[in-house]
């Protein structure tokens, strides 16, 4: 038993993640043209696994290359990608993390210039962003099997679990929010339809002990968006399909004042945690040590994940729990620094 719950172990689906601290999500902008992992990749994850994140989420990596949000962006749509993920995962893994990785296509936020992209409606984010082309259903059912094609090669890779980006403002969110899906077909009346669809998908190609994360984002700031409340709304008819919801906010709509501060996102997490009764993950300026136990603490969260914090320092776990006062396992090479 340990005297945190910051750093007490947690399991999901029979799979036990070793503490609550989970690296978010982050592009790094540092792949080629055809998505490739790159060295840059396996010194940055390995490095924040050696610092003993609990978990690792790899950043969003395109399903089909005009789903990627930039030219730099990783990508799973060919099998050529699988080896290099293999690699790193197998790297980090011997650090005692679990590691999964974000699947995402970036619809109309997409700034690839080469291509034409897509959203569930004809309106683009702003004047700097290309106005997307509106899916059609035949086209919503190929983008639909490229999530289930590229989460069978991050499984082929060897992750531990999966997490779909259905936040920020991407595609899935695109179909989520009222402000962004104004489809008078299927797709617009249930909102939640093309998630529902990309899961049952995913679920298809995942082994039946792995767990899925969804990632939201609970609040559009913006009069005619998504609430918490709505979210939760929208989560229930896919709720069997995921094990843990990760809530962040914003970024389906330019102009939406957000004010940022440590624990900004931490009620939304709350209140998809009453609501759906799912664990969750909270995240957005969490790194005080004492504000990420207190946030696990009151139960507003079970997990929590750092962003910018875990750039600035990779051993944020080891440097936590000593303010904590928690003992945990430190990597054999480091023992001298221990103190
Ligand atoms: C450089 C950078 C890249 C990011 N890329 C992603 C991404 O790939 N997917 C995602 O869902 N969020 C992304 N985010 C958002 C973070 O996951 C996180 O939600 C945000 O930084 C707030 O957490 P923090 O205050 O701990 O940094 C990114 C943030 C940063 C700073």
């Amino acid at each position: 038993m340990k005297k945190t719950l910051l750093f007490e172990p947690f399991t999901i689906k029979g799979m036990t993640f070793k503490n609550r601290v989970a690296m978010a999500p982050m592009c790094q902008y540092s792949a080629d043209n055809e998505g490739s992992l790159k060295g840059w990749h396996r010194s940055h994850y390995t490095s924040r696994a050696v610092g003993q994140a609990g978990m690792i989420i790899m950043e969003a990596t395109a399903v089909e290359p005009r789903g990627r949000i930039s030219n730099r962006d990783l990508g799973l749509w060919n099998d050529d990608a699988i080896k290099p993920f293999s690699e790193l995962i197998q790297q980090a893994k011997v650090h005692g993390c679990k590691i999964g990785i974000q699947i995402a296509h970036a619809g109309r936020k997409a700034t690839i210039r080469d291509e034409a992209i897509v959203a569930p409606s004809v309106i683009s984010f702003s004047d700097q962003y290309q106005v997307p082309l509106e899916l059609s259903a035949p086209e919503i059912r190929a983008v639909v099997l490229a999530f289930g094609n590229a989460v069978r090669r991050a499984v082929e890779a060897g992750v531990d679990f999966i997490e779909i980006h259905g936040a920020h403002g991407y595609l899935i969110n695109q179909f989520l929010s009222p402000l962004t899906n104004k489809r008078t077909d299927v797709y617009g009346k249930d909102r939640s339809l093309f998630l529902k669809e990309v899961l049952e998908e995913v679920v298809n190609n995942i082994p039946d002990q792995m767990p899925v994360f969804l990632r939201v984002s609970a609040e559009d700031y913006m009069e005619g968006g998504n609430h918490p409340e709505d979210i939760c709304l929208l989560l229930e008819p896919v709720k069997h399909l995921i094990d843990l919801v990760h809530v962040s906010s914003g970024g389906v709509v330019e102009n939406a004042l957000i004010k940022m501060y440590p624990g900004y996102q931490v009620s939304f997490a709350e209140i998809v945690r009453k609501q759906l009764k799912l664990p969750v993950m909270a995240v957005g300026m969490l790194e005080s040590p004492e504000l990420a136990e207190e946030t696990l603490r009151n139960k507003h969260a079970d997990f929590i994940a750092l962003g910018r914090e875990l750039l600035r320092n990779p051993y944020w776990p080891l440097h936590a729990a000593k303010i904590l006062g928690e003992d945990i396992s430190w990597p054999e090479q480091y023992q001298r620094a221990r103190v």
